[in-house]
């Protein structure tokens, strides 16, 4: 990568991605995109070091340890950045680059919305059937979607589910349709990522908190979403979508029903089609279903309904995909979403 290439990535990440999301951000990889000694030291890293977010989740990472509390300063007044945030981080990070590389090579970027839970509520309660069923959630992170039962989830005047007192609410607006509200006959949760965090380790936990923005309102419900799956442990498990699936799948009996929220588009599409070849091997004997919620156009094969268009925001889809002896026997587009679980839109 040349350097003006690196600069142009920092440009439009600024004016893209943090332009009226993250002001904080916007102003910090502003300063970035003038440092000719940070691109310097970016570019002498791996290719992955260079991604906008790993650097800037590696400074969070050292103001959430509390080592670098000036910086800290401007992190902790989200609404409006004190001015100097972007020469300051570029200056801090120029100066502790030492500390900093260790997390940029270790470490990838790492997302988990418990918001979600919200759309995945009604999904499995309109795909699951009344029989035990075990879920797997695959590309799952730190599990934090599998606390969906320790949740307290607000449809308005459509309902609620989970426990009034949980620590973690979900406000989410349905938009349309008739979702079913009710809790779905789900016995045992799974988890599985190549790379999953673990929420009772400090530094797994701390890592997701540093690649959640600071100035985006959504710290403060992944750090309640991080203690509450500490408090109520799920199976995580470590392995690949593709390769490990089908062993996590031959060990366990009964109906199965496999989630994948904003997980499939990491795939290469030749591992997509794998995935579903796996996931139609795992039906033979029982019934097998998969819960999609992606951005349009990553699950193949699901009816096309246009999305609603709300606030501009790009509408991911709930799929239903049903596995019978091998084969696919239904593909239902159930809603559309928005991607943290604001609102839903359900078609079903
Ligand atoms: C954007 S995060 C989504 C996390 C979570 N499902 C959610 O909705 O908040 C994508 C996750 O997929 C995992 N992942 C990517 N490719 C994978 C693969 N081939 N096998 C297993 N997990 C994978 C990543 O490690 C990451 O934790």
């Amino acid at each position: 990568m040349k350097k003006r290439e690196l600069v142009a990535w920092w440009r439009w990440f600024s004016e893209s991605e943090c332009r009226g999301y993250s002001p904080l951000y916007e102003s910090i990889s502003n300063a970035i995109c003038a440092s000719d000694e940070l691109h310097d030291r970016l570019l002498a890293r791996s290719n992955h070091v260079r991604q906008p977010n790993m650097l800037l989740a590696a400074m969070h990472d050292l103001v959430l340890r509390g080592e670098a509390p000036e910086l800290a300063a401007h992190y902790n007044s989200p609404a409006s950045p004190l001015a100097g945030a972007g020469d300051l981080f570029v200056e801090t990070a120029l100066h502790r680059w030492d500390e900093l590389v260790p997390v940029l090579e270790a470490r990838r970027t790492q997302t988990n919305e418990v918001g979600r839970v919200s759309v995945l509520a009604p999904a499995l309660a309109a795909v699951v059937a009344d029989e035990p069923t075990t879920l797997i959630d695959v590309g799952t992170s730190a599990g934090l979607t599998l606390t969906l039962p320790h949740c307290r989830i607000d449809y308005g005047d459509r309902g609620t589910l989970g426990p009034a007192d949980s620590p973690v609410c979900v406000d989410c607006e349905i938009l349309g349709g008739d979702p079913p509200i009710r809790p779905a006959a789900i016995t045992r949760r799974i988890g599985l990522d190549r790379r999953p965090l673990d929420p009772n380790d400090p530094a797994d936990a701390r890592w997701l908190l540093a690649c959640t923005w600071p100035d985006t309102g959504r710290l403060e419900r992944t750090r309640a979403a991080l203690d509450l799956a500490a408090a109520h442990p799920s199976e995580l498990r470590t392995g690949d979508a593709v390769t490990d699936l089908p062993a996590l799948l031959a060990e366990l009996e009964g109906p199965i029903v496999v989630t994948t929220t904003w997980a499939l588009a990491y795939l290469p599409d030749h591992a997509r089609a794998a995935f579903v070849n796996v996931l139609s091997a795992g039906s033979v004997g029982r019934p097998l279903r998969w819960v999609s919620c992606e951005a349009p156009g990553v699950v193949d094969g699901l009816p096309e309904i246009d999305p609603p268009d709300v606030e501009g925001i790009s509408a991911s889809v709930v799929g239903s995909t049903v596995f019978r002896g091998g084969i696919i026997t239904e593909r239902r587009a159930l809603g559309h979403a928005h991607p943290h679980g604001h609102w839903i839109w359900w078609h079903q």
